[in-house]
């Protein structure tokens, strides 16, 4: 029999969305199969120690010591001497690049998006500039930096959000001029660039994508976000129980089904990610159009979360799905070992 994978799940974090990745996480380590994997698991703190939880056996140390995690000793040595890791992180300082950068230095296979990938689907402006770049209808938007003008273009009701966020945290819908500047103001609270954003009236669809480069990755079925009375899918919608319903498939011609799916593997691929993402939409009322909203790359990881309960009604299970993505992240450190730098 081969040996078990040893796999390591960094779970908490700085973000607003801590709780929501523990709830990830917890999810993850309850699905891995202990005949195959062997865990342990990292707690981010909110204050950004890392600790080490959890371990079965006794690990053997690495040999990657030097890294700014200052809570325990051991994490660094043990990261770097596991098989792969799972950053189940959301937000800023953990789904943005900055973890992925770090496991970059220590060398060991991680999953989903890399570094750059991850950077720039978190910037809700990079992001979009990347998109429209590659033909993908997103919705105008007009970036405001610290010390910059505070205009509304777009007119009302418009969309203020801070650019490197998630959970709808700081986010207004932003209905008359009277409420431009406080919105811009609590939205500055979260980030130094905020975006207000044209309004898109039209049905919230999502869909799951799973996979690498080569073979093509695949989309799962959409789902249709019904927040059941809100007004938008704010932070209760998303986390209250009962604050939302999701409808799978959405009651849309097989035509725009396509799209969404295509869209959504045209924009994983033109934002480089790997592994996985979560790709959220308006179908926009009269014209049917498919705009991108946003690309999550660690969206929301429970079992019952939206992409898990995707992929369940695609035909790819919870476990099934962890098992693929650990499988993706080690086919990508293979290859990558193979480059010249
Ligand atoms: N331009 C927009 N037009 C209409 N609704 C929007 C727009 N931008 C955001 N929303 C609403 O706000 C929610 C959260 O915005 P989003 O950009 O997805 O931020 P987050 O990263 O916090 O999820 C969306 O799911 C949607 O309900
Ligand atoms: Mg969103």
């Amino acid at each position: 029999m081969t040996r078990r994978l040893r796999v390591a799940v960094l779970a908490g974090g700085r973000s607003s969305e801590h709780e929501i990745s523990l709830a990830s996480a917890r999810s993850v380590l309850a699905a891995l199969d202990p005949e195959r994997y062997e865990t342990l698991s990292v707690a981010i703190g909110r204050d950004g120690r890392w600790e080490l939880e959890a371990g079965g056996e006794e690990l053997p140390s690495g040999d990657s010591t030097n890294l700014p995690m200052p809570a325990d000793e051991r994490t660094p040595a043990v990261l770097g001497a596991v098989d792969v890791v799972l950053p189940i992180l959301h937000g800023p300082f953990g789904e943005d690049g900055t973890v992925q950068g770090l496991l970059e230095l220590l060398g060991v296979p991680y999953v989903g998006a890399g570094v750059a990938a991850s950077a720039l689907a978190m910037d809700k402006d990079l992001f979009k500039k990347v998109m429209r770049d590659s033909g993908i209808p997103v919705a105008a938007h007009h970036a405001i930096r610290l010390g910059d003008e505070i205009e509304n273009p777009f007119g009302y009701p418009v969309f203020v959000k801070p650019a490197r966020l998630g959970s709808s945290v700081g986010i207004s819908k932003v209905r008359d001029a009277s409420e431009l500047r406080p919105a811009v103001e609590l939205a500055f609270r979260h980030d130094e660039k905020v975006l207000v954003e044209e309004f898109v009236q039209g049905m919230e669809v999502e869909v799951g994508v799973l996979g690498n480069r080569v073979p093509p990755p695949v989309a799962s079925l959409p789902g249709r976000i019904d927040t059941l009375g809100h007004d938008w899918y704010d932070f209760e919608s998303k986390y209250d129980e009962g604050g939302m319903d999701l409808v799978i498939p959405p009651n849309l011609p097989e035509a725009t089904i396509e799209l969404l799916q295509r869209r959504a593997v045209d924009s994983f691929v033109a934002s480089e990610c790997e592994g996985l993402a979560r790709v959220d939409f308006f179908v926009r009322d009269g014209d049917g159009e498919v705009v991108l909203n946003e690309l999550n790359t660690m969206p929301g990881f429970t079992a019952t979360s939206v992409w898990a309960k995707l992929f369940e009604a695609s035909g790819i299970g919870y476990a099934a799905a962890l098992d693929r993505l650990i499988e993706l992240a080690l086919e990508r450190h293979e290859r990558r070992s193979r480059l010249e730098f």
